[in-house]
């Protein structure tokens, strides 16, 4: 349909609990015209995954996944998912650090603890159930686009703010945003 302007880390739309989505609205032609400005979007952009909220639409829809890395040659594909009214349950305490950048705060990186082991849970967008447990890269990418369902985003998880900068200082590469 359309590729959509990112709304940027300052707008406090990104700082809202997204609503969630009514069971009626799935398969309805508005929310099929928002999954498809979605993928428009972060396919235009480049990126590893998007949440509605980063096209200004405070909904708790995600998609991520479908695309290959080269900063991950060995890493588990991530399958294309659209997600609606996720659930995450951490499987345990252990927290693993890498990078991360995000659509939202372009130009910048820094490294994140994020849960290695998670169940999430949800629905696509026929109303089917999702229901999957992931580690480490896939694990990583929901937790990055459920937080923005939910007000936060990545330099807020941040531990070590001497590893918040940008790209060309920190000398990295190739690393998606989400
Ligand atoms: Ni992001």
């Amino acid at each position: 349909m359309a590729i959509k302007p990112i709304v940027k880390m300052g707008d406090p739309l990104l700082l809202r609990v997204a609503d969630t989505i009514p069971p009626e609205a799935i398969g309805s032609p508005e929310l099929n015209a928002l999954i498809q400005d979605l993928k428009d979007t972060m396919v235009a952009m480049n990126g590893a995954g998007i949440a509605a909220p980063q096209i200004g639409v405070s909904k708790q829809i995600t998609i991520f996944g479908g695309f290959k890395s080269p900063r991950y040659p060995d890493a588990e594909a991530v399958p294309y998912t659209i997600l609606i009214n996720p659930v995450l349950t951490p499987l345990d305490d252990e927290l693993v650090d890498d990078w991360e950048g995000c659509l939202s705060v372009p130009g910048m990186r820094g490294v994140v603890p994020r849960h290695r082991r998670l169940r999430y849970q949800g629905l696509d967008e026929q109303g089917r159930s999702i229901d999957r447990t992931v580690t480490d890269f896939h694990a990583r990418v929901v937790q990055h686009e459920c937080d923005h369902l939910f007000g936060v985003l990545y330099p807020m998880r941040i531990r070590d703010m001497r590893t918040f900068g940008f790209i060309d200082a920190l000398g990295l590469g190739d690393l998606p945003d989400e």
